[in-house]
């Protein structure tokens, strides 16, 4: 949440900072602002509420420098305004500082150093730049003692990436990172900072990951990381290699939908990547996992959906009891474990802080842990033994969606893998790359004819207040991953439900015309789901069904091209993605930027 960007040695320096904004306000959009610094004392300072877009039309021609720092922000402590905006700056103007974190005794510190400052803000990050202004004054330190000096004073619930300018020197730059990421992009005579490689893969694919409670110095030709303990070190160099161009959105209005219309091209990816390349599993990964007696998975939000189809993937195909839990509650709330638990980590961003939580607690107690990710480098890749990538390329739209189904995808090749190291019958026999590449084909054919999903989203979810989702077993999981996708871009207020439970209480809720979109992909459940069907229609519901060919009849509006059973979870969301999709189109909503939310959530 929030991204920060930061650069110097550059003349084009203001223009950088708002590209690379742009590139990061998936990570928060409520507010944004820079501070480009010309020469010593002359700086500029922009803040604006809402889109990026807005604070261009805060600078002019006058903006310019070689040095600066950016930031987008999603709103935790203060709400979105432009004086709660980033940077803030030191009450004498001399330091400004942008942030991405959460600092936990902000109250404290402020009672504590700050008695006599008046603080222009409510937020947590001003007080570091005034404790920064503060002991700079009080005990004359240079810019890079006093930061050192206050992130020391922060409390370990603190998570922090900062940047930080002192006006009276030009041409350089100070960061600290704490559990929240930041990467240090190196040039050829200019360095830069960002939350996201993306931002600045125009300008290098050369970076350095700081490690947490780290602190550097950049000017335009020379990086110096400290540690925490206040050695100088070097951190590892890595290459992104990804085209600029892949986070672009081309000729589509919103990334949802070219993510959505992707997916067949990342389930083809996956079979090349892992089930046509030799030896793409590591074999000391699945070592491992055949001597854990319960796997764990652990994640938020739309990667908890896709575990708890993985949990049907691991069970079936590699016969190990599976546990999948929301990594909020199971930071603070930990199950009794198998005496030899294996975690499985899934987050697209790689970032999210809950994850990440319950990650150095199982660390702690040295148990094993994979993390799925679609990003390389990212801080729970970093911090588990092993990672499996989901290589769907960038995925920009808050709502996740081909990220999803890269999930699940990436599920099935490992639970496919570790049922044939243990010589399960099940696994040897399924081919699951052609079968994966039969999903890539009934995703196409749906992707191809949109044009009827639209048409039932203008019919059914234009002006409705709420709507359901019904299924049963894993249609249950596709349901409730569908209704968040609903909610969280059309704000219609959805609930997934397991059909058979409707019935004791929350088919109270159905009205006249309460649209109730029914999943049916196995045949052993689809006498029962259509008894329910037939429940809440005799109450007035707008029932569509999404059907598999094999059970369909003339009477079912979605029809899903038959795939294997236990691959239909990734056809029949995207109809659900599209949906989605279209009901917010037409309600006229920012499909991409659904309010309150933010694509990479690095706060607990
Ligand atoms: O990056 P992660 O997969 O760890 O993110 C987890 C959730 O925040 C994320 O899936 C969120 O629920 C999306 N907005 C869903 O579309």
């Amino acid at each position: 949440m929030c991204g920060i960007v930061g650069i110097v040695g550059h003349d084009q320096a203001t223009e950088i900072l708002l590209q690379g904004l742009e590139k990061l306000e998936y990570r928060g959009y409520d507010s944004a602002g820079i501070y480009v610094l010309k020469q010593a004392n002359q700086g500029f300072l922009r803040k604006a509420s809402g889109r990026i877009s807005n604070l261009r039309q805060e600078i002019d021609a006058k903006v310019s420098g070689n040095t600066g720092i950016g930031h987008t922000r999603w709103a935790t402590h203060g709400q979105p305004s432009q004086t709660n905006a980033h940077p803030h700056s030191s009450a004498d103007g001399r330091f400004y500082l942008v942030h991405n974190g959460v600092v936990g005794n902000f109250k404290e510190l402020k009672e504590t150093y700050l008695k006599d400052v008046t603080l222009v803000s409510q937020t947590d990050t001003e007080v570091i730049v005034q404790l920064i202004g503060y002991f700079a004054a009080k005990e004359n330190l240079d810019a890079f003692e006093a930061l050192r000096k206050v992130v020391g004073l922060l409390d370990e619930s603190s998570s922090y990436a900062l940047a930080l300018i002192d006006q009276t020197q030009p041409e350089k730059i100070w960061i600290a990172k704490n559990k929240s990421p930041l990467l240090l992009g190196l040039g050829t005579d200019f360095n830069c900072i960002c939350s996201d490689a993306m931002a600045m893969l125009k300008l290098t694919n050369r970076f350095v990951e700081l490690a947490d409670g780290d602190v550097a110095q950049l000017s335009p030709k020379q990086t110096v990381i400290e540690d925490v303990k206040g050695n100088v070190v070097k951190r590892k160099e890595f290459t992104v290699d990804q085209d600029a161009s892949a986070s672009e959105k081309g000729a589509y209005e919103h990334y949802m939908l070219k993510e959505i219309d992707e997916q067949p091209a990342v389930m083809r990816t996956l079979v090349q990547k892992y089930l046509q390349t030799p030896n793409a599993i590591d074999e000391k990964l699945l070592a491992a996992m055949k001597q854990a007696q319960r796997i764990y998975i652990v994640a938020a939000g739309t990667s908890y959906h896709a575990g708890l189809v993985g949990k049907e993937l691991f069970e079936k195909l590699a016969q190990i009891p599976v546990e999948v839990h929301v990594a909020s509650e199971f930071a603070y709330n930990p199950p009794l474990l198998a005496q030899k638990p294996f975690f499985i980590f899934l987050s697209q961003s790689g970032e999210t802080a809950d994850s990440r939580s319950v990650l150095v607690q199982i660390k702690e107690q040295n148990y094993p842990a994979l993390t799925l990710t679609n990003v390389a480098n990212s801080t729970l890749s970093r911090e588990a033994d092993y990672t499996l990538l989901l290589h769907a390329g960038p995925e920009i739209a808050v709502a996740s969606t081909k990220a999803y189904t890269a999930q699940i995808a990436v599920e099935a090749i490992l639970a496919q893998a570790l049922g044939k190291a243990k010589d399960l019958q099940r696994a040897n026999e399924l081919d699951l790359a052609q079968e994966l590449g039969k999903v890539a084909n009934a995703m196409q054919t749906l992707v191809d004819e949109k044009y009827k999903i639209e048409q039932l989203a203008k019919q059914d979810l234009l002006t409705t207040r709420n709507a359901f989702y019904i299924g049963r077993a894993i249609d249950y999981a596709t349901a409730i991953e569908a209704a968040l996708k609903l909610k969280e871009v059309s704000y219609i207020q959805t609930e997934g439900f397991a059909a058979g439970e409707l019935k004791h209480g929350t088919i109270a809720l159905i009205e006249e015309q309460t649209p109730v979109i029914a999943l049916i992909t196995s045949a052993k459940t689809a006498a029962h789901t259509r008894s329910n069907v037939q429940e809440v229609k005799a109450r007035g519901a707008q029932v569509i069904t999404i059907v598999k060919q094999a059970l369909a009849t003339k009477q079912d509006q979605i029809i899903l091209p038959d795939v294997a059973e236990l691959l239909s979870p990734l056809v029949a969301i995207v109809p659900c993605q599209l949906l989605a999709y279209y009901a917010s189109k037409q309600r006229g909503y920012d499909v991409d930027k659904p309010r309150n939310l933010a694509k990479s959530v690095t706060v607990e």
